[in-house]
């Protein structure tokens, strides 16, 4: 190889992250920094990682395009019988990952996954284009094929076969939510001194591998301080304070971790 990979490195500098300035829930400060990507026109700002594990316990990593985000948590869509649908049928833990690389941020949530309802995957099959609808009968994806003649051939059979009528979704194909545990906000910082803020849901496992400090912060934004309830609250001994909010639904710990 010409390129001396071990040199390549940039400097990150361009915004900071703080504990206090982050919303109490982290899937409005999610959106808030979704909203920011689009609005600088990033390249592909909805693709993200997903990573899933089947019963063998062996990861693997893919793209997937963001479709929704709400209070819920966020979506995406694929074939339910292809090597991700199969490992999260065996095993629903997943993890997401987006990187912004013209805002030097990433994102990166962790939690398990759930299908749609039928009436959400349908709903949003019937907004694709129609190519893209006979694409996904025609895919049996991650399954073996001979040649991309054959592909195509499926293609435009199910084309002739859908003709003149709504093609319906497969019932193999559909749509599937995480619901969040943990999110991590990543901000890059000069000298390799990056801010990471993340949060933990309460009660969640995220939560009790918790170290550091986090805040507690109820719906409207305001500090729950152990101080002003004169408890100890989740102030630790060594001096790292907790942070805890509550989004419209869950309660999170907010920490700042280490670079
Ligand atoms: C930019 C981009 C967007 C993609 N979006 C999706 C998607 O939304 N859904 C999907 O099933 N595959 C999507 N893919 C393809 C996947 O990365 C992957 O190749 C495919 O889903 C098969 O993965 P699997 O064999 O691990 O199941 C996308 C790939 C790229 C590069």
């Amino acid at each position: 190889m010409r390129h001396n990979l071990a040199s390549i490195r940039r400097e990150y500098s361009l915004q900071q992250l703080t504990r206090d300035s982050v919303h109490p829930d982290p899937l409005v400060q999610f959106k808030k920094w979704l909203s920011e990507a689009l609005e600088a026109q990033v390249n592909e700002p909805t693709a993200m990682t997903l990573a899933t594990a089947g019963s063998d316990g062996k990861p693997a990593a893919r793209i997937v395009l963001l479709k929704d985000v709400n209070e819920q948590g966020l979506s995406f869509y694929t074939n339910y019988k292809s090597r991700k649908g199969r490992q999260l049928e065996a095993n629903p833990f997943a993890a997401l990952v987006f990187f912004w690389p013209e805002l030097e941020r990433q994102v990166r949530f962790e939690g398990h996954t759930v299908k749609l309802p039928a009436t959400e995957s349908d709903q949003y099959f019937s907004s694709r284009p129609e190519d893209s609808k006979t694409g996904a009968w025609a895919s049996k994806q991650s399954s073996i094929i001979s040649s991309r003649e054959e592909l195509e051939k499926k293609a435009c059979q199910c084309a002739e076969q859908f003709a003149g009528r709504e093609i319906p979704r497969p019932g193999f194909w559909g749509g599937y939510r995480l619901l969040v545990d943990s999110v991590e906000f990543w901000q890059g910082r000069e000298s390799r001194l990056h801010d990471r803020i993340r949060y933990n849901k309460i009660g969640s496992d995220s939560n009790r591998e918790t170290t550091g400090s986090s805040d507690h912060i109820d719906n409207t934004g305001n500090k729950k301080s152990a101080e002003r309830k004169g408890t100890e609250g989740n102030n630790k001994p060594d001096g790292k304070e907790s942070r805890i909010s509550s989004g419209a639904r869950e309660s999170w710990t907010i920490v700042r971790l280490s670079p």
